[in-house]
């Protein structure tokens, strides 16, 4: 009702301001990396394995893919990360030492349930999920979980139990790396200021609101958008653009920026938004070449850079300046802005934000 909702329009709106607090309860206690935190006996399956294999849906499986980047750079553990629905019916290669991780907000996916029990079934008997749900199915039948703190999500469209999930595999990963002995004290204890000071990180990204509403109004207009990113910003791209499509109706695609020119530039011309992740990190000048193919073609920049990045405004290119460059939590900051612009532009639009069409808040069949 209007009471729980206090200044914000729409639950999810209400549900993106709160990330601060959630990713704080989140991590609340975590004062060192230690194993015990993913369960009893953790240390021991952690020990045992030596590749991992993420299952999950949706926005779930986005988190899953930013894992990847995470676990395989810090870890140094090949991890691969299916979609569920896929992997449950495919002819797989399965292998006894991999930690089979499921990522569900609910913990009732029937997809995410069906291709867990698939992956026991083929003798992997390692599993963990990160999960919003302590009572759910999920966490009933891994036997390590992490329980994300976001809270009850009422928006369909998932944006603080998406956070709160990297948050809790940004953990995973350190912890995988410290068994692994790839984490030295002084990277733990840099990590972990990292981690606790992400509160504050993404209240200077919502402070940046103002600025994407402005832009918002541009993309209530299109139909199309394009969204760029490299490396662990990806992911977030396709989040982003999935974020888009879910609520404001707009179609909206997402692409790693070097795979520009296999394809969707033959779709940029001036009416096309090209909503770009621009961190400052080492692809930095790789991505600034990427976005003069988009602004040779007349396409319309719509650049999130890192402050450091030095990426200035133009003829043609909007820019909105984010944070000093977050190292590897970066997109837990670029994605919080992607999330505002599609929240605005829906709102733009008019749409039914919370309950979007055709969808569902938690798939339970198949
Ligand atoms: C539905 C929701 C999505 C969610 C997906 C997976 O499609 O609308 O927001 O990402 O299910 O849900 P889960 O609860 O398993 O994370």
């Amino acid at each position: 009702g209007a009471a729980e909702l206090g200044p914000y329009r729409h639950y999810m709106q209400k549900e993106i301001f709160e990330q601060p607090r959630v990713i704080g309860d989140t991590l609340e206690g975590v004062t060192g990396i230690m194993p015990e935190l993913f369960g009893d006996g953790a240390y021991k399956v952690f020990k045992q394995i030596d590749r991992v294999l993420v299952l999950a849906c949706g926005t779930s499986y986005y988190a899953g893919l930013t894992a990847k980047y995470w676990i395989e750079s810090v870890a140094k553990i090949p991890v691969n990360v299916e979609i569920a629905s896929e992997y449950r019916y495919r002819d797989s290669v399965p292998h006894p030492n991999t930690l089979v991780v499921t990522i569900s907000q609910s913990g009732e996916t029937a997809d995410t349930l069906a291709a867990l029990k698939h992956a026991r079934s083929l003798g992997m008997e390692h599993t963990l999920t990160v999960c919003n749900v302590a009572t759910s199915a999920m966490v009933r039948e891994c036997k390590l979980a992490y329980i994300t703190r976001a809270g009850v999500e009422v928006g369909v469209a998932s944006t603080k139990a998406f956070t709160t999930q990297l948050a809790a595999l940004f953990l995973l990963t350190l912890t995988l790396a410290q068994v692994n002995g790839r984490l030295t004290d002084e990277e733990e204890a840099a990590h972990l200021k990292a981690m606790r000071h992400l509160p504050v990180a993404i209240s200077s990204v919502l402070a940046l609101e103002p600025l994407i509403i402005a832009w918002a109004e541009d993309f209530a207009r299109k139909e199309n958008a394009l969204f760029l990113g490299r490396g662990m910003h990806y992911p977030i791209a396709l989040e982003g653009a999935l974020k888009l499509k879910e609520i404001s109706y707009i179609h909206a695609e997402a692409y790693p920026a070097g795979e520009l020119k296999h394809g969707p530039l033959a779709l940029v011309t001036e009416e096309m938004p090209v909503v770009t992740i621009a961190p400052n990190d080492t692809l930095i000048e790789k991505l600034k070449s990427n976005m003069q193919e988009v602004r040779a073609r007349g396409g319309q920049l719509y650049v999130f850079a890192d402050v450091d990045s030095r990426i200035t405004p133009g003829e043609g290119v909007h820019v909105i300046r984010m944070p000093e460059h977050y190292g590897l939590l970066s997109p837990i900051l670029h994605v919080v802005s992607l999330q505002l612009l599609a929240y605005h532009s829906a709102l733009a639009r008019g749409t039914d934000v919370d309950k979007p069409r055709n969808l569902a808040k938690s798939v339970t069949v198949e």
